[in-house]
């Protein structure tokens, strides 16, 4: 346990060392002597984060905050940058360390800088052709949505929209029932953006595998979330970011493809690191051959301060251990399901109650109520949430990260009781 109590100690200097928070009152917090799952490890963990004490945030589907461990990375790199005019770096460690956090080879990764950028990628690269069938859920965020709305506007693709079921079971069969011999993808979300449900994508990535249609994963909830395993899973593309669960820089995300599909996902963007070499004085100019490895879907200069964060971030979750951050946030959201459940029976729980589908957020109506109002009322009492409108949905989405404590939720709970009496 000593690598962890250094650890805690140096994101409490840095805590003390940060003052641009404004929250210059951040007192290094005792170090107890830590095992486990205990609150008081994670007050310290909390203290970790330049979060306003003030403030509830249950935000986190929207947007990861970052340790102080990783500002303070990227901010002295940055510094280093602008200093001694320094270019490049720090590429190949973070994309070993995203590797080796994905369970893939580094080989088969994009640096992007969004999810948004890399569903672009692996949409607009495949051959699909007027009429090819592509499904996709009804629960889709505008970043994953619309790339494909725009292939369907402008190719003749046609977009078919399949139903999440209660349970993975049924979520798989309405996949499996929407399958017909035009089906040439399936690209839906790992956890949609809306009711925060698991889905069962490594069964869905095997029926595509099976039929020999492409699968798609988008995959901004998860990493930093759920260990997320890409071979077990066994998805031809993942596109994640490391700016939610994982909390790296604001800006940073990734894109897999599976090495043995590289060559049928087309690489339009050109530029430096995409290529294998080229030559304006041969005739015809030309390009030799496009970049064996993942480089081939980005190229230019790039802020690399950023990948020294990502490689950060990873590091700050290996060090408090993944499989107990996925037990603290899951534990939190069942917390808050639960109670929230038998709070009133006016309360419709969209997020599934089955354990394999529930993770770190919880989504929830109230019967007449208008739920934008909720959030109002919430951040009114210093609670962020997330009101979703997409598709009319019209419901509260509830994050829960290792920031997050059992009291915050209580907190919550509380003031979504007052919201319905009032
Ligand atoms: C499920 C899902 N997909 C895609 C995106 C788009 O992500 P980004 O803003 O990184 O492009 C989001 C963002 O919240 C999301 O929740």
């Amino acid at each position: 346990m000593a690598n962890r109590r250094d650890f805690l100690k140096q994101g409490a200097l840095l805590a003390g060392a940060v003052a641009f928070t404004g929250n210059a009152s951040i007192a290094a917090p005792p170090l107890p002597s830590v095992n486990t799952d205990d609150d008081a490890y994670w007050k310290l963990i909390r203290a970790q984060y330049p979060l306003n004490k003030e403030k509830i945030f249950l935000n986190n589907g929207t947007i990861g905050p970052s340790p102080f461990s990783v500002i303070h990375e990227v901010q002295q790199d940055m510094l280093e940058v602008d200093t001694f005019g320094r270019y490049g770096g720090h590429e190949d460690v973070a994309l070993k360390a995203l590797g080796k956090f994905l369970n893939t080879k580094d080989t088969e990764l994009s640096l992007t800088r969004n999810v948004t950028e890399g569903i672009n990628i692996a949409c607009w690269g495949l051959n699909l052709v007027k009429g090819d069938e592509v499904i996709m859920t009804g629960h889709e965020h505008v970043g994953h949505a619309l790339p494909w709305l725009n292939r369907a506007k402008l190719h003749g693709i046609v977009i078919k929209v399949v139903q999440l079921g209660k349970t993975a079971d049924e979520t798989l069969n309405n996949v499996k029932n929407l399958i017909t011999k035009k089906t040439k993808v399936i690209s839906v979300p790992h956890i949609p953006c809306t009711i925060g449900q698991i889905l069962p994508v490594k069964e869905i990535c095997t029926l595509a595998r099976e039929r020999s249609i492409w699968s798609i994963i988008d995959g901004a909830h998860p990493p930093g979330m759920l260990l997320v395993d890409l071979k077990d899973i066994g998805c031809d593309v993942y596109v994640g970011c490391c700016h939610k669960w994982m909390c790296g820089p604001k800006g940073t995300g990734f894109l897999y493809v599976a090495e043995n599909k590289r060559n049928e996902v087309q690489a339009y963007y050109g530029g430096g690191g995409f290529d294998t070499g080229w030559d304006m004085l041969s005739n015809p100019p030309m390009i030799k051959g496009y970049a064996e490895n993942g480089h081939r879907y980005y190229y230019g200069t790039q802020n690399y301060s950023l990948f020294k964060g990502i490689t950060k971030a990873i590091e700050f979750q290996n060090q408090i251990g993944r499989e107990l951050i996925e037990k603290r946030v899951r534990g939190l959201a069942t917390y808050l399901q639960d109670h929230l459940i038998s709070l009133s029976d006016k309360i419709e729980m969209l997020t599934p109650t089955e354990a394999i589908s529930r993770g770190a957020q919880v989504s929830f109506k109230i019967k007449d109520k208008e739920m934008s109002k909720l959030q109002s009322f919430c951040l009114e009492q210093k609670i962020t949430t997330r009101y979703v409108a997409e598709n009319n949905i019209n419901c509260l989405r509830i994050s829960t990260h290792i920031y997050n404590n059992q009291e915050e939720i209580d907190t919550f709970l509380t003031a979504v009781d007052k919201f319905m009496k009032a």
